[in-house]
Parts: structure tokens; sequence; C-alpha cells
């Protein structure tokens, strides 16, 4: 998530005040072979021109799998502009403070300045393990982007293919030297694992959809769940509510936010809320301007779908866990 991103970024610069020197020069030579994963598989996968495909891959882009959260082309500061429309143009600036600055890509097919060049298999293996065309891991589409499944990666792929090409350059990012040497130090991988089955919308509501969704598309589970900020592993109970993080506003920088418990017991929010009322909340959007929940893409999943994701958060074992006010001044809850 990006919010892990960021959390390593914050554990790093601690860590750099500390005091290293001498050794920014030596690692930041080091980080290059480290996020160089060239041997990564290329998925023998094939675009599709089915329009049935194709509008499969639509609704992964725009709703469920919320890549137009990065890659749509409007202000942070304005999130309702995150449009079912908005153009894939890509070009937003990820700031790293001192460590650099990563732009996400325009994902139209233009030749120039888009995936035009790029090939299926390059697409798939992006989607799949992390790695991008240059061979290069991507911290943002290795760990804050969908883990689809084979049928679904095709179904984007294919989506994609289908839109109009637009010419924007995105700005060439980077880490700095010192960037580079804080991400030195730590182990990436690309995600080498078999890619999750795939689960089709049913005619009924379903848990294994739901688990689908909520676990590899949607991304629920992980944001809000607590995890390691230096191995990206759960360290709390499945969606039992994740870690404190600042906004990323520039407005609202004394507050913080926490993803809430959202299982069965009576702290979380399926133990709070019935199906319907459920629906509802997921479908009345987005409270906070600067929160980094996707909800302009998650409020538009089918009914069905949210249903699905109900009945899966539902079953999870419950957590005993108030994560108290969801949006409140930075340290100032203690739970
Ligand atoms: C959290 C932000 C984020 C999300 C979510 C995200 N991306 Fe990305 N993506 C990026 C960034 C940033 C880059 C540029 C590479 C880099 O600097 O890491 C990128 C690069 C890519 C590339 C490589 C483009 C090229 O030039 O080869 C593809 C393809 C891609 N993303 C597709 C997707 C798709 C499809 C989704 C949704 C399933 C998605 N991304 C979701 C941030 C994101
Ligand atoms: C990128 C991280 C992220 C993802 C992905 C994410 N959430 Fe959240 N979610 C949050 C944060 C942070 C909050 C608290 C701030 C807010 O309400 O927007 C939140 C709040 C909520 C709330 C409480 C709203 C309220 O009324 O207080 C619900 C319900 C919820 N999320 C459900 C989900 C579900 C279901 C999914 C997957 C379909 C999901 N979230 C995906 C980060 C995320």
């Amino acid at each position: 998530m990006v919010k892990k991103v960021l959390v390593v970024v914050a554990v790093v610069l601690g860590v750099l005040v500390v005091g290293l020197g001498v050794a920014v020069v030596v690692l930041s030579s080091k980080l290059e072979e480290r996020v160089a994963f060239p041997q990564a598989p290329l998925p023998e996968l094939r675009a599709s021109t089915d329009p049935a495909v194709i509008a499969q891959g639509e609704y992964v882009v725009r709703t469920a799998g919320h890549c137009t959260q990065c890659h749509g082309d409007y202000e942070r500061a304005r999130p309702a502009d995150n449009t079912p429309t908005v153009a894939l143009t890509g070009g937003f600036a990820f700031k790293l403070g001192p460590l650099g600055t990563l732009y996400s890509a325009n994902l139209t097919p233009d030749v120039d300045t888009g995936i035009g060049r790029r090939s299926d298999q390059e697409l798939a293996r992006t989607l799949t393990t992390g790695v991008l065309a240059n061979g290069q891991l991507s911290f943002f589409m290795r760990y804050a982007a969908s883990d689809l499944s084979q049928e679904d990666v095709v179904a984007v792929i294919s989506y994609l293919r289908s839109l109009q090409p637009v010419k924007r350059q995105v700005p060439v990012g980077g880490l700095t030297r010192l960037g580079k040497a804080a991400f030195a130090t730590r182990t990436f991988s690309a995600d080498l694992a078999p890619s999750p089955a795939h689960v089709p919308a049913g005619p009924a509501p379903s848990v294994e959809r739901g688990e689908y969704l909520a676990q590899h598309v949607a991304l629920c589970v992980s944001c809000h769940s607590r995890v390691d900020a230096t191995t990206f592993l759960p360290t709390g109970p499945r969606a039992g509510g994740g870690d404190p993080d600042a906004s990323p506003g520039e407005s609202d920088a004394d507050m913080e936010f926490v993803a809430p418990n959202l299982t069965s017991h009576p702290t979380g929010v399926t133990g709070k809320l019935s199906e319907e009322q459920f629906v509802e909340r997921l479908q009345a959007g987005r409270a906070y301007p600067f929160s980094r929940m996707p909800w302009e893409n998650l409020s538009r999943m089918s009914q069905g779908d949210l249903r699905s994701i109900y009945r899966f958060l539902r079953q999870l074992p419950p957590v005993d866990h108030d994560v108290g006010p969801t949006y409140r001044t930075r340290g100032s809850y203690g739970g």
C-alpha cells in the first residue's frame, strides 16, 4: 500500500537521522542491483479484443482494482475528480521528501509516452510480479497495487489496449542519492508466487468472490490490518484494523487516519453494520478528502461484489479492537 511505502519512508528517515554519511555514496550504488529482477518470468498472456473481456478489465481498472486512484489525471486534493471516465494518463507525483519523487505511468496506448511499445508479456509481468519493462522492481506496483488473477490480468491489458492513445509525457522521476542509500539497506523481492485463482462474480454474492476482492483486488485486508513496516508482513489479525498513519494532506498535516477493524466483533464494522447498511456506507463514499482509501473507485463496485465482501469479512475470526476515531489529531488516541 502507499501507506506502507510511506511508513517505510518514515522509518528509513528515522534511521538516517542517526547518522549515515560516507555510507550514502557506497549504498546508493547497491540499490540498482537490489531492485533488478530481469529474470522475473514474462507470462505468456495475450490481450483480447472481445468486448466482454474489455468490459471486465474496465471494471477492475476503474472500480475494484482502483488503478485510476494512482494513474488517473486529477488533483489529489480533489478526489471527486477521480470520476468513472477520468483519463488514465498518469503523472501523479509521489513525493518522498529528500528521498526523491516517483510518477505514475501513462497507461494509454500512446507509443511515445504511454504503454504503446510494451508487449502484452511485459505488461503482464508488471501486473503479476511488480517488475517493470526495464527489469527493475516498482515499489508501487509490487506493494500497493492489486494482485490479480491471470484472467483479470488479461482483462486489464485488453482494456488498456482499447483506450484512445493520449500523448502525455510523464516527468522522469527517481530516487535521489540519499533515497537510493536509504532503500539499499532493505530487502525487496519480485512477487514470484502464483497468481490467485480467479473467482468470477456469480449469479449470487459469495464468500469466495468476497475473499478474492477483499484480499487481492480491492486490498481492503492489507489496509485494514497491521503490517510490519520493514517486511510488509501482517503483524496483526486479518482485517482487525490498521496502524495510525499521518494524513498526506498539506492542509491537515497535524491529523492522522486509522483504517478501522472490519471484522464481525462488536468493535468491528461488520459487527456494527447489517449487510444493507454496509452496502449503503460503501456507496455513500468519502467523508475525508485526504483519506487514502480509494472511496471513489470502491463505492462504484457492483452491489453483488459489495455483498460478497461483507459476507467474506463477516466470517473472518472476530477481532476485539476498537481503533478509536478514524480521523484525529496525531498521537491523540492511545488505543
Ligand atoms: C498506489 C499507486 C498505484 C496503483 C494503485 C497502481 N499503480 Fe501502476 N504504477 C504506479 C507507479 C508510481 C508506476 C511507475 C513506476 C514506478 O515508479 O514505480 C506504475 C507503473 C505501472 C505500469 C508500468 C507502465 C510502463 O510504462 O511499463 C503499469 C502497466 C501499471 N502501473 C498498471 C497498473 C494497473 C493496471 C493498476 C491497477 C490494477 C495499477 N497500475 C495500480 C502506481 C500505482
Ligand atoms: C489504501 C488503504 C485502504 C483500502 C484499500 C481500503 N480502505 Fe477502508 N479505510 C481506510 C482508511 C484510512 C479509513 C479511515 C478513513 C476513512 O473513513 O476514509 C477507512 C475507512 C473504512 C470504513 C469506515 C467508514 C466509516 O463510516 O467510518 C469502511 C466501512 C471501510 N474502510 C471499508 C473498506 C473496504 C470494504 C475496503 C475494500 C473494498 C476498503 N475499506 C479498502 C483505508 C483503506
